[in-house]
């Protein structure tokens, strides 16, 4: 492993001017001004994979964005690991809340990233994740260490549901094939503190539309007598949560499963400060389901949360109207055992039996994805937890994470592989928001990390 190491050194600073470089392609999934950034987004990782010593690596069409598919195989006995990251972002917006332009990578020191972090879209989730393991497995190919076969997958997708990659996996199981699956798209307690997740949440996501008149109307003439779509909607999703932060729909419950005492007080266990989240995020209180703690609510328990809600005049200044129309999009984070179509199903008979009858609802659900949690009693996961101590020099902890990726679950599904969830982001790196950064740290910590977890993974079958 000492050359691995050594390889890795020696190139760092090309490491990253490379992942500078793909950072600059804005390949934002989720809007179509974007398709051929994609297509050169597909086309650069291909490049990388080859180079990086793979035997091939092809460009798929979807009916969406490209899927690229990549492998090398050493030898036919040996184990196989399938890596699967994304390489679409989130769009950007709202710009002016970026304090450099969010396609142009610049590094900068922060409190929490001291040897400095990497702004740009797409910097932690998923592009300088998942470009850790194409360098990784370069230094293996480069120093003729790699001791499994590797498969790698990378999707254009992820961003907006990952539409197309079920139908490809049902495709191409026979080309996916192999004995685990190695995610780098989630976090670490902290730099010193490393963890490996073990769950993810489901989603079930909608969007609503209230219509109250035909027409906007004058809302001194009509304002009173007729009902008001947003006054509505507000007091439809107000009613969506009790006073106990308990969401109130018929049924959401019924599925969750009851973790024991043993399991939570294990999961409580890990580090977790109130008051340095409570500051981080300027608060002066948290708030969330009574009965479980913020760990607990941000992992084992489902939640409600409404996204965006408009209608209206929102313009400058003040304009007397009656809306005719109120919209809002909804999200439902999910817990095992919760089916998202069953979720989302409840959602739509409770959402229209509470609405007054003197307003129509339409509900149009989104993209949804099944929670799924990984095992910790695995090969695969002692693998990942053996590297993560010899890089860190600690045993990561195991956390069940809240976050969603929806083809985990599939994976299991269709082809039958565990997952193994080794990310090395942080929860302060603001993905999705503005200013959206990766530690430089983080980024050389993940690849030295994972040749170790192919060793380990390798010595386990062997
Ligand atoms: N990488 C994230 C998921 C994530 C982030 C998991 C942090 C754990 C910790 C992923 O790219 C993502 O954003 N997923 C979406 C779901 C998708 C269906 C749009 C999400 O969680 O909102
Ligand atoms: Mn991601
Ligand atoms: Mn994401």
């Amino acid at each position: 492993m000492q050359q691995v190491m050594t390889y890795i050194s020696e190139n760092k600073e090309r490491f990253l001017n490379e992942l500078l470089d793909l950072l600059r392609i804005p390949s934002v999934s989720a809007n179509p001004a974007h398709k051929d950034d994609m297509i050169r987004m597909a086309e650069s990782v291909q490049d990388h994979l080859l180079k990086a010593g793979a035997d091939k690596a092809e460009i798929y069409k979807t009916e969406g964005h490209p899927i690229v598919f990549g492998e090398k195989v050493v030898d036919p006995s040996a184990p196989t690991v399938l890596v699967y990251g994304h390489y679409d972002v989130q769009p950007p917006d709202p710009l002016d809340l970026w304090d450099s332009p969010p396609f142009e990578p610049v590094i900068k020191k922060t409190n929490i990233h001291p040897e400095g972090a990497i702004f740009a879209r797409g910097s932690c989730d998923d592009k300088g994740q998942f470009f850790m393991h194409v360098k990784a497995f370069e230094a293996l190919n480069a120093t003729e260490k790699l001791s499994c076969n590797v498969k790698f997958l990378l999707e254009g997708e992820e961003e907006v549901g990952s539409d197309n990659l079920e139908e490809f996996c049902r495709t191409y199981a026979d080309m996916l094939s192999c004995d685990v699956i190695l995610i780098s798209d989630t976090s670490i307690i902290s730099n010193d503190v490393p963890s490996i997740s073990t769950g993810l949440r489901g989603l079930s996501y909608v969007e609503v539309e209230v219509t109250g008149p035909n027409k906007d109307l004058h809302s001194g003439v009509y304002g009173g007598a007729v009902a008001n779509p947003i006054n509505v909607l507000a007091r439809m999703i107000a009613s969506l949560k009790d006073d106990k932060e308990h969401i109130t729909i018929p049924g959401f419950y019924d599925k969750v499963q009851v973790l024991s005492e043993e399991e939570r007080s294990a999961m409580n266990a890990a580090p977790f400060d109130l008051q340095e989240y409570k500051d981080e995020l300027k608060v002066n209180d948290v708030l969330g389901e009574e009965g479980f703690t913020t760990i607990e609510r941000t992992s084992i328990r489902p939640t409600l949360d409404v996204n965006g809600m408009w209608g209206g005049y929102t313009g400058e200044g003040a304009k007397t109207v009656l809306p005719s129309k109120a919209y809002a999009k909804i999200s439902m984070r999910l817990v095992p055992d919760q089916d998202p179509d069953e979720i989302t199903d409840l959602f739509i008979q409770h959402f229209e039996k509470i609405a007054p009858p003197s307003v129509k609802v339409k509900v149009t659900p989104h993209h949804g994805g099944k929670p799924a949690v990984t095992p910790t009693d695995s090969k695969e996961y002692e693998a990942a937890s053996k590297a993560m101590e010899q890089t860190f020099g600690k045993v990561p902890i195991p956390v069940r994470g809240g976050g969603s990726i929806p083809i985990v679950a599939l994976f299991e599904e269709v082809l039958n592989v565990k997952t193994v969830l080794m990310g090395f982001g942080l929860d302060s790196d603001d993905i999705h928001s503005p200013n959206e950064h990766y530690g430089v740290f983080n980024f050389y910590k993940g690849i030295e990390t994972i040749p170790y977890f192919y060793h380990y993974y390798a010595g386990s079958k062997a």
